[in-house]
């Protein structure tokens, strides 16, 4: 089983990833970094040059390679677990684990970061609509839900307990 974060741009998926990655001895996947590499474009560059449906699309590739997978930390983009079928690859082999965080932090994150078209492009009332209208999509996907504004030794020990719980129930 991979555990897979999801969650808004900000909540703190990349931190949180690399942390649990040393504490499970796993290896962690950054999807958006995994794109740029193999694109060799920024994510900037991306949106802008193909657009963020192509992106997207780049996105529903890498999680039907990722499903294949075993035992990856993988530290999903914002918006990936908002396609469907991209959702569903992701959790064909791993337990989704949204951070909940709240829209202060995610944004005092984000705001004016030139490397998020998505966020650049963005007043704080329409990221904060944005934000709104995904929180019922995270909600459908997660299989678990951690408190995103605990430290993050404290958010890592929750995924590791209840990853450990799920696991279980998972097995039986
Ligand atoms: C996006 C989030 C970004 C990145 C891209 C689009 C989004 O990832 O995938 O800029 O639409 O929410 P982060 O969540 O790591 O910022």
């Amino acid at each position: 089983m991979n555990i897979v974060l999801i969650g808004f741009m900000g909540c703190g998926k990349s931190t949180v990833a690399e942390k649990l990655g040393e504490v499970l001895d796993r290896e962690v996947v950054e999807t958006d970094g995994l794109i740029e590499l193999e694109q060799r474009k920024s994510i900037p560059e991306i949106f802008a040059q193909s657009g963020e449906a192509s992106f997207r699309e780049m996105e529903r590739r890498l999680a039907e390679r990722l499903s294949a997978r075993e035992g990856l930390v993988i530290s999903t983009g914002g918006g990936m677990v908002t396609v469907p079928e991209t959702a569903a690859l992701l959790k064909k082999n791993g337990i989704a684990v949204l951070l909940d965080t709240p829209f202060s932090d995610c944004y005092g994150r984000i705001a004016g970061d030139c490397n998020r078209p998505n966020a650049r492009s963005r007043s704080r009332d329409e990221l904060c609509e944005l934000y709104l209208s995904r929180q019922p999509v995270y909600r459908s996907v997660a299989d678990l839900t951690v408190d995103g504004s605990l430290s993050v030794s404290e958010i890592v020990g929750e995924i590791v307990r209840k990853v450990g719980c799920e696991r279980e129930s998972r097995a039986d």
